[in-house]
């Protein structure tokens, strides 16, 4: 088993780190929120995702797991460090790497071991030859460090899971001896594993993501057009997921992708092509058609209604997608300021995500509309003249048709993630809206 340090805390580092201890290794996971690490130590994960604070608590109780602020004592004798902080997305699309390198500048100046930096952040191709430069630049021990890339393919909502079962483990190194050291730290896992050259490998993690932001794109593009000429975009998805060639998965059309990764990495790649002087036409595509489909739902209601001023909106679901509290990229933060503007009177629920979304927009008056926020569906939809699902939350897909004829003043239903069957809601009496299906 290894020494292991993991630098970042965030969905990428901290369930790494927590799946990192559960198959065996010694890990210590290191960020510079003081309260942040307490917090941790104390069995609360900062961030919500299934399973992850058993597992915590678990292998911090046998001691296998631990978390620091003290960078320099975590890295100086570690085997392997990984790195797991964010890349966020900057105004013109491309990835900001001030975190990484921040953590580099670190691991050179504590490494007193020979040490493998492996790099699961997602990095323009070429970044991480960049990293070893830097860390061979700045080291102060005269030991060998050579940096490996190893994205990620975790989604959020099934993080552990997806670590623990991962269908591929991608390792891209530039020699045997980081080649071997990553495959042994990942042997305890018996999960399959592409060894690739380093480039190849941060290519994979941005090929991967924006094939599937495609993939998304091309169904909500195909819905709209569905509308058009009146075919059933569902049923449109079923037949062709039976093709083994496109397959069962990512073929849902609604509002748009969300979330940390498809929106950045989408852009993040487009750029990539545009600095090597290549127009990257298909992941154009992906990011024009997301652009719109996040505000279709909004361009439909505002036909069908003269105003939203004084109306009671209800709102089922703020997150990117069930299953977590992260607001990045949802569609909600684009539609609801348009209502709020409009004069609409919000009553929104959401089972995880209401705190977050208060942040950005606390309850009370927001210019002529206002926000309330509420602890279940039918307190949202009590007398309300319109509402909009913007998440597919068990919570809100287990809400009956008749629910919204008995609890609405007016059953308009607009329905972002297509939760219901078109003929279900028009036995009920609901006039339903939703994404490449008949009205
Ligand atoms: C995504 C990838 O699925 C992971 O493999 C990858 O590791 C991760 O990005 C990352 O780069 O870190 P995530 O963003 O957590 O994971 O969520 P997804 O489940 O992929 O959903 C992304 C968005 O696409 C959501 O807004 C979801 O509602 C939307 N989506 C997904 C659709 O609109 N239709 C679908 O059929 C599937």
């Amino acid at each position: 088993m290894h020494k292991l340090a993991v630098a970042g805390t965030g969905y990428v580092g901290l369930v790494a780190g927590v799946c990192f201890a559960e198959v065996g290794h010694q890990v210590t996971c290191v960020d510079i929120d003081e309260n942040k690490v307490k917090t941790m130590r104390n069995g609360i994960s900062p961030i919500y995702e299934a399973g992850l604070e058993e597992l915590m608590r678990k292998n911090y109780a046998t001691g296998r797991i631990d978390y620091t602020t003290d960078y320099k004592a975590a890295y100086k004798d570690a085997d392997v460090i990984f790195i797991g902080v964010g890349t966020p997305e900057q105004p013109d699309g491309s990835a900001n790497l001030s975190y990484i390198a921040t953590v580099a500048r670190q691991i050179a100046e504590s490494v007193e071991n020979d040490c493998l930096v492996v790099v699961k952040s997602t990095v323009p191709v070429g970044t991480n030859d960049k990293v070893e430069q830097f860390i061979q630049d700045f080291l102060v021990h005269d030991v060998k460090v050579e940096v490996a890339s190893n994205p990620e393919f975790l989604a959020q909502g099934s993080a552990v899971n997806d670590t623990l079962h991962a269908e591929r483990i991608i390792i891209g190194t530039e020699s045997k001896w980081a080649e071997e050291r990553l495959m042994a730290v990942y042997e305890p896992f018996h999960l399959p594993v592409v060894s690739v050259n380093r480039r190849s490998a941060e290519m994979i993690k941005y090929a991967s993501n924006d094939f599937l932001a495609l993939k998304i794109s091309y169904m909500n593009d195909i819905a709209n057009l569905c509308e058009l000429v009146g075919a059933d975009i569902q049923d449109v998805a079923k037949g062709m997921s039976y093709d083994d060639r496109i397959g069962k998965k990512f073929l849902n059309a609604g509002i748009g992708f969300g979330g940390s990764c498809f929106p950045k990495d989408t852009k993040a790649l487009e750029y990539i092509a545009r600095q090597h002087g290549y127009e990257l036409k298909t992941v154009k595509a992906a990011i024009d058609v997301n652009k719109d489909q996040k505000l279709s739902l909004y361009k439909k209601a505002s036909k069908r209604l003269i105003t939203f001023n004084g109306l009671k909106v209800a709102v089922l679901g703020l997150t990117f997608k069930p299953g977590t509290d992260d607001l990045r990229e949802a569609a909600s933060l684009e539609n609801i300021p348009l209502l709020l503007e409009q004069g609409a009177d919000l009553y929104a629920y959401d089972p995880v995500g209401a705190n977050n979304f208060a942040a950005h927009y606390p309850a009370g008056k927001h210019g002529k509309g206002s926000m309330t926020y509420v602890a279940n569906v039918e307190q949202a939809l009590e007398g309300a003249n319109v509402c909009f699902i913007f998440t597919e939350w068990r919570e809100i897909k287990a809400v009956a048709p008749e629910a919204y004829k008995r609890f609405m003043r007016t059953p308009l239903v607009f329905d972002g993630r297509n939760i219901y069957r078109v003929e279900d809601m028009q036995e009920a009496g609901v006039e339903y809206h939703s994404i490449g299906r008949k009205v």
